[in-house]
C-alpha cells in the first residue's frame, strides 16, 4: 500500500512488503530518535494527539516522534475536558480538528470509533487504540523489536516460536500483534491464557489459515516452553463489567525469572506493551526480571519512537527528505546507567 496520506487504522491494511518498508525507514530514523542528529523536516507541521482513554507512553511517544521530526504537537486528553462531553459527534470533531492539524492520532474507548472518526477527517488518522479493537502502531513497534532482539528480519523470522501470555481476549495490543505475526513466513504461536481470557476464535482461525501453527495452552509455564519471545499483557481490568469480575483473574498468570530460566532458551526475550500492573495482587510480570538483560520491555518502548517517526514521515511524504534537513545536536544528552 502507499502510505502517503493514508490512515493507519488496522494491521489488516498491511502486507509483509509494507512492514519491510516501514522498518527500513524506522532504522534510518534511529539516530534522530536517539538525539544523535536532529532534523527539521516537519517544521511547521502540526500533530493533534487526541487521547480519550488513559495513556502515558503512547501519547508521549507519538508526540516525541513528531517533535523529533521537527513538528509541533497539540494534545488533548480525557472525554470530560473535550466537546465530546457536550454531545459532539466524532464526525464533527474530526472535521474541526483536521482543519487545525496535518495528522491526527486518536485513542478512544470504543472499538471502531477511530475508523468512524477517520471517515470525517481531512488528514491522515492513526489509531492509537480503539477499545478492545486494535493498536496497530504498537504491533509495528513490537515486531520491529522482535526483529532487533532476535537479529532477524521480517523475511527471516519464519520458524520462530512466540508465546503470548495474559488477557488475550481484551488486549488490543495482542489483537494487532497476532495479525502482524500472521504476515510472516510460518511461525509457531503459543497462546497462553487463563480459561475465559482466550484470543477471539476468528483471530486464531486467521493465523491458522495463513499456515502458522497455533497452540492454545491454559497452563502458563507449558506455554512458555522453548519460546524465543514471551509477550506478556496486562489484565485489561477496564474492559470487565465490574472490579469483582476482573478480580477473578488477578494473579492467574505470573512470569518470573526462574520460570523463564526453566522453560526458555537463554536467548529468549520478555516483552510487554506496558504498562505492567505492578500492584502486588496482579503479579503478571515479576520485578525479579528487572536485572535480566532478556527483559526487553524498555528497549521495546524506545523502539516506539523510530517506528512512529517512520509512519509520520511516510504518511506526510518526507521520508527521503529527512537527511537533507539534518543538523548536529547542540545540547548535551548524557544517558545514565539504568
Ligand atoms: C496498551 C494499550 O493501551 O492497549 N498500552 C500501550 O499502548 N502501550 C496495553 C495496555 O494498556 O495493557
Amino acid at each position: 500500500m502507499n502510505l502517503l496520506g493514508a490512515d493507519i487504522l488496522s494491521i489488516d491494511q498491511f502486507e509483509r512488503d509494507d512492514v519491510r518498508t516501514i522498518f527500513t525507514c524506522a532504522s534510518e530514523m534511529e539516530p534522530y530518535a536517539q538525539a544523535q542528529r536532529r532534523t527539521r523536516v516537519l517544521e511547521g507541521a502540526i500533530l493533534a494527539n487526541l487521547f480519550f482513554e488513559p495513556s502515558t507512553r503512547s501519547r508521549v511517544s507519538f508526540g516525541a516522534a513528531f517533535n523529533r521530526l521537527g513538528g509541533a504537537v497539540r494534545d488533548t486528553t480525557g472525554v470530560e475536558s473535550s466537546s465530546i462531553a457536550k454531545g459532539e459527534s466524532l464526525w464533527d470533531t474530526a472535521r474541526v480538528i483536521s482543519g487545525y492539524a496535518d495528522v491526527i492520532v486518536m485513542r478512544h474507548p470504543r472499538e471502531g470509533a477511530v475508523a468512524e472518526f477517520a471517515a470525517g477527517s481531512l488528514v491522515p488518522v492513526f489509531n492509537g487504540g480503539d477499545g478492545p479493537g486494535e493498536h496497530p502502531t504498537q504491533a509495528l513497534l513490537d515486531l520491529y523489536t522482535i526483529c532487533k532482539e532476535l537479529k532477524r528480519s521480517v523475511d527471516t523470522l519464519g520458524g520462530a516460536r512466540v508465546a503470548i501470555v495474559g488477557d488475550l481476549k481484551n488486549g488490543r495490543a495482542v489483537h494487532s500483534l497476532v495479525k502482524i505475526l500472521a504476515l510472516l513466513h510460518p511461525i509457531e504461536i503459543v497462546l497462553a491464557a487463563p480459561p475465559g481470557l482466550s484470543l477471539p476464535a476468528d483471530l486464531v482461525e486467521r493465523v491458522r489459515s495463513r499456515g502458522h501453527t497455533v497452540r492454545q495452552e491454559a497452563q502458563i509455564e507449558l506455554g512458555l516452553a522453548g519460546a524465543d519471545v514471551v509477550y506478556v499483557t496486562r489484565l485489561q481490568r477496564e474492559r470487565f463489567s465490574s472490579p469483582e469480575d476482573a478480580g477473578r483473574f488477578l494473579g492467574s498468570y505470573n512470569i518470573n525469572a526462574q520460570m523463564m530460566r526453566r522453560a526458555c532458551p537463554p536467548h529468549a526475550v520478555v516483552m510487554h506493551p506496558l504498562p505492567r500492573d505492578s500492584r502486588p495482587e496482579a503479579g503478571e510480570l515479576s520485578n525479579d526480571l528487572n536485572s535480566e538483560p532478556r527483559l526487553a520491555i524498555f528497549r521495546q518502548t524506545d523502539n516506539g519512537i523510530p517506528v512512529r517517526m517512520a509512519l509520520f514521515a511516510l504518511a506526510l511524504g518526507v521520508q527521503s527528505e529527512v537527511h537533507r534537513h539534518a543538523e548536529a545536536v547542540t545540547w548535551t544528552r548524557r544517558n545514565r546507567a539504568p
